[in-house]
């Protein structure tokens, strides 16, 4: 018999809001999955109004704080199984604390949390209680950033060189915070965004790309956040030149000043034998480059094991993809892989058996407080005009 479809909550996401919608699509990618219920926004009235004016019915609340007391109390089967929260930055952390002590597994965007004494506070929680937690780092959903992450680790470029993992906007290159754009508001507010906007925003995208193929750490960095444009508190450019675990070496960077970027997230791994290179835009495809042999391509779904360079493929990572290569995957598929493996360990959770949540499908609770701690580390090197800081 089929499983139930897993009971999803919102938190966040109302009228003119952006990445509740990629959420939305990808709970009910499969169709084992689905949106019951919402508190949409801060004023209680807009909550219930928004909630009457979803496309399909929703136990609309008129805060986050009653729906998580609300569902708490139902049995499991009637309550929300897991909740997705999709409010700016500030508004992470308390509901994502508030979640774990009543028990309901979190899927949280990023950046985790606006300071790294909440971020600490929530991993400690969640490893108190035990619970599924994942970090929306949407572009590790990708196909292609998993084949990336067997090739490396697996060694089959050598000892990790050099890294440059880069994440490139252009959309606030103006005053985008006079023009009633309420995503770029709060992003440029520190209450709201944190000590950082662009590298807090995306560089910490940049940074996951790099960590979750590479397998390794930023041991300590220089970092320069500029602000370009004036009047603004908050960096839109972000620079950090980075030791690696390993003792490599690496940039994450980040700009929201680069006029014709759009969502250019990219990462090049420079290893020992050869290189790699991945481009979110272009994400059916991810280049190797062997010395003194031509290019080769590798298209999403599309690879055979022992071609000359690839060994044996993890047989899990060929049965993954939905739909032939060329037919482009892309931002939402990404998205729905992400819930895709979170249902997994959500079901696990609620059956009493062990679940993974291990960084290796999707990014978890340590994941994010380390992209916290690298936002917290770049701060300080620039209170320190660029200088080294440990991570
Ligand atoms: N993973 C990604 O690729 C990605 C992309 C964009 C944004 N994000 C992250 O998603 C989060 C939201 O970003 P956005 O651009 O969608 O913002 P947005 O401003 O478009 O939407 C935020 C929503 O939260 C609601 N909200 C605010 N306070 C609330 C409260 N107390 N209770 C209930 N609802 C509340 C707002 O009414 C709005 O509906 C941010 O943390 C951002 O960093 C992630």
């Amino acid at each position: 018999m089929s499983p139930r479809p897993l009971n999803v909550g919102l938190i966040g996401g109302g009228a003119g809001a952006f990445i509740v919608h990629p959420h939305e699509r990808a709970i009910h990618f499969d169709g084992t999955r689905r949106v019951v219920a919402a508190a949409l926004h801060p004023d209680s009235k807009v909550a219930l109004r928004e909630a009457e004016n979803w496309p399909y019915p929703l136990r609309g609340y008129p805060s986050y704080a009653e729906m998580i007391a609300a569902e708490a109390k139902k049995p499991v089967g009637e309550r929300v199984d897991y909740m997705v929260i999709v409010t700016p930055n500030h508004v992470h952390f308390d509901p994502a604390m508030k979640c774990i002590d009543a028990g309901i597994p979190v899927f949280c965007e990023k950046p985790l949390t606006t300071t790294l004494d909440e971020a600490d506070r929530l991993a400690v929680a969640v490893q108190r209680r035990k619970i599924p937690f994942g970090v929306a780092h949407t572009y590790l959903g990708h196909w292609t950033s998993r084949l990336a992450r067997f090739i490396v680790r697996s060694g089959l470029l050598g000892e990790v060189r050099w890294v440059d993992a880069y994440y490139l906007q252009g959309w606030l290159a103006g005053r985008t915070e006079d023009q009633g754009v309420v995503q770029a508001e709060w992003r440029v507010d520190p209450q709201r965004a944190g000590a950082s906007c662009c590298g807090g925003d995306i560089a910490t995208h940049a940074l996951m790309q790099l960590r979750y193929v590479t397998g390794l750490e930023i041991k300590r960095l220089r970092a320069h956040l500029e602000t370009f444009v004036s009047g603004r508190q908050l960096d839109d450019h972000f620079t950090t030149y980075c030791e690696l675990s390993n003792g490599g070496r690496g940039l994450v960077r980040a700009s929201q000043i680069a006029i014709g970027h759009k969502n250019d997230l990219g990462i090049e791994v420079n290893g020992t034998q050869g290189s790699l290179v991945w481009v979110q835009e272009d994400s059916e495809k991810l280049i190797i480059r062997l010395p003194n042999q031509p290019d080769r391509t590798y298209w999403r779904g599309a690879v055979t094991a022992n071609d000359g360079f690839l060994p044996d493929v993890p047989a899990e990572l060929l049965a993954e993809p939905n739909i032939p290569a060329g037919h482009a995957e892309a931002f939402h598929d990404a998205f729905a892989r992400l819930h895709r493996c979170f249902e997994q360990d959500v079901r696990a959770y609620l059956e009493g058996q062990p679940f993974h949540c291990d960084g290796s499908k999707y990014a978890n609770v340590q994941d994010g407080r380390t992209g916290i701690a690298f936002i917290d580390a770049a701060v300080r090197s620039q209170q320190k005009d660029g200088a080294w800081v440990e991570m």
